[in-house]
């Protein structure tokens, strides 16, 4: 880098100064070698440009023509969220449909989007071209002024927000009012539909029964090796061995991963004399017992058993329950013990469920704190 010559001496800087040529503000720009007594202070006032009027200040056809167009774009507007409406009730979920770029797509989806799109761009459509063509252009400039005003300006501002509120022609136009509200209070309507519809149907007593209430041809359900779907003998549980089961028949069910999501079991076959509980050796055959697999905590399943020591295991967070006390908590964040399945033999030998879970499986829920 050199040093700068006089001529380019930053104290005696070019500077752009901007000026205007007449009165009504039109303005150019040139360039002035004054060196640092020209102050910014020195600068003349700019002005605005020369105010053009546009078709609709002067004239009234005009200015309904614009009305219309924005009437129209609120009206589009409002015609797509209904579309919106009918296509998130009229639209299956497993409907699809082919576009040119993306291929097949969810027919719900591409509706729901283009819809409720094509509803926001015409309310901001609407708006920029009221905005345009209908509401004052004229520029306002406020000279500055002490922190507070004076109450002739406050006065003044008061005046002028009127005037604003006056050039907008919503006094004058009460369609444009009511369309924009339409407009807008309508396109209010997909988003809380969304929230309150997407959320799916009331879960009833769905979180507090299993398919081991349901009996399957009149018949209690048998206990099937999961993943395998084998029925499980007495005489298959030797001391010590463990088992993961799911119901008799899940997966014919409507909802298999529903279903099987909740009833979940680990059969584990212990030494009688170590269970503590009356109730649960009641409910078990010889040492053998069935429990949910889910997680009392947030419906892990809980699938690590320890031989040595009988504890289960969750492995998201840790929490341990002891399988010789009714499977009760001994640590961790779960506050419940696991529920116990009542078991029995049917005539051919194999395991069967003696009805449902006294307690509901899996984390509590706002009935069951
Ligand atoms: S889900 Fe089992 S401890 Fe958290």
């Amino acid at each position: 880098m050199t040093d700068p010559t006089p001529q380019e001496d930053p104290a005696v800087t070019n500077q752009v100064a901007r000026h205007s040529n007449d009165a009504h503000g039109s303005h150019g720009t040139a360039v002035a070698s004054h060196g640092a007594a020209d102050t910014p202070e020195n600068f003349e006032n700019p002005g605005l440009p020369p105010h053009i009027h546009r078709h609709g200040d002067h004239d009234e056809k005009a200015a309904k023509r614009s009305e219309l167009q924005v009437v129209t774009m609120f009206g589009l507007s409002m015609l797509f969220t209904l579309l919106f409406i009918v296509s998130y009730f009229a639209i299956g979920q497993d409907a699809t449909v082919t576009l040119p770029l993306s291929g097949k797509v969810g027919a719900s989806h591409t509706a729901l989007g283009v819809t409720l799109g094509l509803s926001i761009l015409f309310i901001g459509l609407g708006a920029i071209h009221w905005a345009k063509t209908l509401m004052s252009d004229e520029e306002v400039v406020e000279e500055r002024h002490p922190l507070r005003s004076d109450d002739e300006t406050r006065a003044s501002v008061v005046k002028t927000l009127a005037d604003a509120a006056e050039s907008t022609h919503l006094t004058r136009r009460p369609l444009l009012k009511m369309t924009m509200g339409g407009a807008l209070g309508l396109f209010a309507l997909p988003l809380g539909l969304q929230l309150l519809g997407s959320m799916g149907p009331m879960p009833r007593n769905d979180l507090e029964v299993t398919l081991w209430g349901k009996k399957l041809n009149g018949k209690n359900r048998r206990l099937m090796r999961d993943p395998a779907g084998t029925a499980i003998r007495l005489s298959d549980v030797t001391l010590g061995s463990v088992f993961h089961v799911l119901p008799e028949g899940v997966n014919e069910t409507e909802h298999p991963l529903n279903e099987k999501a909740k009833s979940s079991v680990i059969l584990v076959s212990l030494d009688e004399n170590k269970i503590k509980s009356q109730k649960q050796r009641d409910w078990g055959i010889g040492g053998v017992v069935a429990y949910s697999k889910i997680c009392t905590h947030v419906g892990c399943p809980v699938g690590l058993y320890e031989q040595q020591t009988h504890h289960l295991l969750c492995p998201c967070h840790q929490s341990t329950f002891d399988m010789t006390e009714d499977c009760k908590v001994i640590f961790g964040p779960a506050k419940r013990p696991l529920p116990q399945l009542k078991i029995s033999v049917d005539d051919e030998g194999y395991l069967v469920a003696d009805g449902d879970f006294a307690d509901a499986v899996g984390p509590s829920f706002w009935e069951l704190a």
